[in-house]
């Protein structure tokens, strides 16, 4: 690995100290380096626009955007305007307010498959809450998931598939237990026929098949054509309900969710991150039939002393009055195509292959020549050149997600001078790449 300078003292010094009581020193393990070579993180202290500063005072261009919910960039002033205020008249108040029913009215207008809607607090427990609701609504008890999506940490999704369709899941982290294990069986994405064989055998017993539409977490994989149609036709056939995570695609690439860019629409939709403008906020939502079976009306149970809280609301319901705003979409695009097309350049010139899967305003930069539709071509990429990319990256004030499984996240907040810095530092990382070779 480079030797890089960043983290600096005081972020190692403060690493050090988390360590002392959090394990690992991180309250979520993709804040760690683990996948960019090890090491302490860097430590964030505050970020404003388009750029964050580390507890050194060293700045960055930001593409990791909190992972994806700051679509508008790091404090945006409408947002702090509009959390200021719901602070000050009360930060929890323990029943029901009227923000709550705007947003939901706002997210049903934008989302026409979400017929009811309830609000959660993170997206990991509007995945959990869609799939019982499937399960109580089917009365069965497997669910169809897919290699290497992310859907949060409840039990059912840390599962993956062993080899082999039909073999039962084998749970991906300690603690699983090998009965929800095997409840779950996990596929190859955007392997249709998987799929379909999986039916064959027991579509009568699947309550569920949950997918991202557009997947963002084996780093952006579009679906092909086919595959999303593929799932909504055996789901309807076999009486299973289909669920589509749009935690990261929801709010990203227009006004509402991406399974009507799409033209597939799913029968439950999560929903998370932007619409909680940068506070934990959730959504899950879908047919009233299925809807109606949670609590109070119907047996399935969720709760939550946050749920549907008056901070992420309010940050919600700004964040979706400015993404509004005509011509936000297209800017998005105008300045991420830019950078993808300035990457794919320098990259090119120095002689190292790449492949960038773009829409919008999410990307990834894969290190590889070849595409890359599903987890095993994803895995296929040199990590270890992303890594010292990553460090090179890092080094020049660029800041990516941590792992070559992750997208950058462009906002708002990012215009001309960031794309001409990030394009300026990456050309020196990608030279200085080739100049390295592999070591
Ligand atoms: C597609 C998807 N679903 C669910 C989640 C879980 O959301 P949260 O981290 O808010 O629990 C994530 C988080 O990254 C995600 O990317």
């Amino acid at each position: 690995m480079l030797p890089s300078v960043r983290p600096g003292p005081r972020s190692l010094a403060e690493h050090e100290r988390a360590r002392q009581v959090t394990p690992g020193g991180v309250n979520s393990p993709a804040r760690a380096f683990a996948k960019v070579g090890g090491g302490p993180p860097v430590v964030l202290r505050e970020g404003r626009g388009s750029r964050v500063w580390d507890v050194d005072g060293y700045s960055y261009v930001d593409y990791l955007a909190g992972y994806g919910p700051l679509i508008l960039g790091h404090a945006h002033p409408r947002v702090v305007e509009a959390v200021s205020r719901a602070a000050a008249q009360g930060p929890l108040l323990g029943t029901s307010s009227p923000g709550e029913t705007e947003l939901a009215e706002r997210l049903q207008a934008a989302v026409p498959s979400m017929q009811l809607i309830r609000l959660l607090t993170t997206g990991t427990e509007a995945v959990m809450t869609a799939l019982r609701l499937a399960r109580g609504h089917t009365g069965r008890s497997r669910v169809v998931k897919f290699d290497g999506a992310y859907h949060g940490h409840s039990d059912p999704v840390l599962v993956r598939a062993g080899s082999g369709a039909a073999s039962v899941g084998v749970p991906d982290s300690a603690g699983v237990t090998p009965a929800t294990a095997a409840e779950v069986t996990s596929l190859p994405h955007n392997d249709l026929g998987a799929v379909k064989g999986f039916f064959d055998r027991c579509g009568d017993e699947v309550a569920a098949v949950l997918v991202e539409p557009v997947a963002g977490n084996m780093g952006l994989v579009d679906p092909e054509p086919g595959f999303l149609e593929g799932l909504r036709h055996l789901t309807a056939a076999s009486g299973a309900v289909l669920i589509f995570d749009e935690v990261i695609t929801g709010f990203r690439f227009h006004f509402g969710a991406v399974q009507d860019l799409l033209g597939v629409r799913p029968d439950l939709t999560c929903l998370g991150k932007i619409i909680g403008g940068g506070l934990p906020l959730a959504a899950v939502g879908g047919r009233r039939e299925i809807m109606s079976g949670l609590a109070p009306e119907g047996r399935t149970y969720q709760a939550g002393t946050h749920a549907g809280n008056p901070l992420g609301v309010a940050a919600g319901l700004a964040t979706l009055a400015a993404l509004e705003t005509a011509g936000v979409y297209e800017g998005l695009e105008e300045v991420a195509s830019a950078l993808a097309a300035g990457l794919t350049e320098s990259a090119a010139a120095a002689g190292i292959p790449v492949t960038i899967n773009r829409r919008g305003s999410m990307f990834t930069l894969f290190f590889g020549d070849g595409r890359v539709r599903d987890l095993d071509s994803a895995e296929a990429g040199d990590h270890r050149r992303f890594a010292r990319f990553f460090r090179l990256l890092l080094d020049r004030g660029v800041l990516l997600a941590p792992s070559p499984y992750e997208c950058w996240f462009v906002s708002t907040a990012h215009g001309w001078e960031d794309v001409e810095q990030t394009l300026a530092s990456a050309e020196a990382a990608f030279a200085r790449l080739a100049e390295r070779g592999d070591e």
